[in-house]
């Protein structure tokens, strides 16, 4: 929350409060500390004995301990007097989290900022073979891509593989450069072209994609959903189901699979369609990092 936008009423709540709970603190300390008339002598026995054996002495708290407890309230007094913390006092050193994090991308900026402009001055493919850019735009991509691709940018179902050479949208360092900064919306859709198929073309359909890999299809279904095919799936996947990289559509013959390579994945698929979306980075990180990061994904092809 904004310290400005607390009302005086929760400013006073908050100030009260605190301060209350530290002087009720200290007060605690001193009373508890104090020996009482009627007492039993110090280190003397108790009355009481728990369970059987345990007896209770009477010994002071040690003068350390004492000692830091008052430590723990001149430090919350003196915190709370630099700090933010009472209210809508904003502390003698002035310190907010949104300086604080401005102080550190400036940090960051200057320390890095020169090395990106120098690297945003070669092209992508020589970046690629520059051990020093490539582990620079590594630690990007941890920071920035790994929640999706993973870590070792191998992806996971939905998100695609970027080490094994094969691409939607193309591979060529250009056009890698495009899919960082630009995002890119992947529109497959529902039963075919015109959203027409009925389950059971879609079984055929399903099973004409089967063969196209070389997997275990049942040749009548197959041969009935090539039909299918050539009117409601060759516009995007082309007549070989080689895809298009214009258009995000993979290449349907190499057996890799973003959504699975099952009979019931792919029945999956063209009954309810498919939307993946790459997110743009052109805002977030600028063009030199994403320069720098389509330079590490670039090289992870290139074995
Ligand atoms: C308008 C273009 C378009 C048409 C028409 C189309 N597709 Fe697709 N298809 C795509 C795109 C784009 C993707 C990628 C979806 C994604 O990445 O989310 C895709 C993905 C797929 C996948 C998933 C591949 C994988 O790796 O998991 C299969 C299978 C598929 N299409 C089969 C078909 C079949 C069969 C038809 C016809 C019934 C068809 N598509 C029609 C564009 C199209
Ligand atoms: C929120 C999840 C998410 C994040 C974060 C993300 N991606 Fe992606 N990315 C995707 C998805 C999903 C696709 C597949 C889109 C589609 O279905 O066509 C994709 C596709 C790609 C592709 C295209 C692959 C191909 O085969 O053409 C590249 C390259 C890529 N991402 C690189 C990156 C880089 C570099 C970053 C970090 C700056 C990044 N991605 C961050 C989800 C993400």
């Amino acid at each position: 929350m904004n310290e400005h936008d607390m009302s005086l009423f929760w400013h006073l709540w908050v100030v009260v409060l605190t301060l209350g709970n530290i002087a009720g603190i200290y007060w605690l300390i001193r009373w508890t500390s104090k020996r009482r008339p009627g007492e039993v002598a110090e280190g003397a026995e108790m009355e009481h004995v728990w369970d059987g054996d345990l007896r209770d002495y009477n010994n002071p708290l040690p003068r350390w301990w004492l000692w830091m407890f008052y430590g723990t309230i001149v430090f919350a007094l003196g915190y709370l007097t630099l700090f933010p913390g009472l209210g809508r006092f904003e502390g003698w050193l002035g310190w907010t989290q949104e300086n604080q994090w401005e102080r550190e991308v400036q940090r960051a900026e200057a320390q890095y900022g020169p090395i990106y402009a120098n690297y945003a001055k070669q092209d992508v493919a020589a970046l690629a073979a520059n051990p020093e850019a490539v582990k620079t735009g590594r630690r990007l991509f941890l920071n920035y891509c790994a929640s999706c691709h993973g870590s070792d940018a191998r992806g996971a179902r939905g998100f695609p593989n970027l080490t094994d050479g094969e691409w939607q949208w193309g591979g060529e360092p250009d056009t890698i450069k495009q899919t960082v900064l630009h995002g890119r919306q992947a529109i497959m859709p529902v039963r075919g072209l015109t959203g027409t198929l009925t389950d059971a073309e879609v079984d055929e359909v399903v099973h004409h994609v089967l063969s196209l890999s070389g997997r275990d299809a049942d040749a009548g279904k197959a041969a009935a959903g090539q039909a299918l095919f050539m009117a409601q799936c060759m516009a995007c996947h082309g007549p070989e189901g080689k895809g298009n990289p214009m258009l995000g559509a993979p290449d349907l013959t190499n057996d890799i699979w973003l959504y699975g390579g099952g009979v019931e994945d792919i029945r999956k698929t063209i009954s309810q369609g498919r939307q993946g979306l790459m997110p743009n980075f052109s805002d977030f990180l600028g063009e030199e990092r994403v320069h720098l990061l389509a330079a590490y994904v670039y090289s992870l092809s290139q074995h």
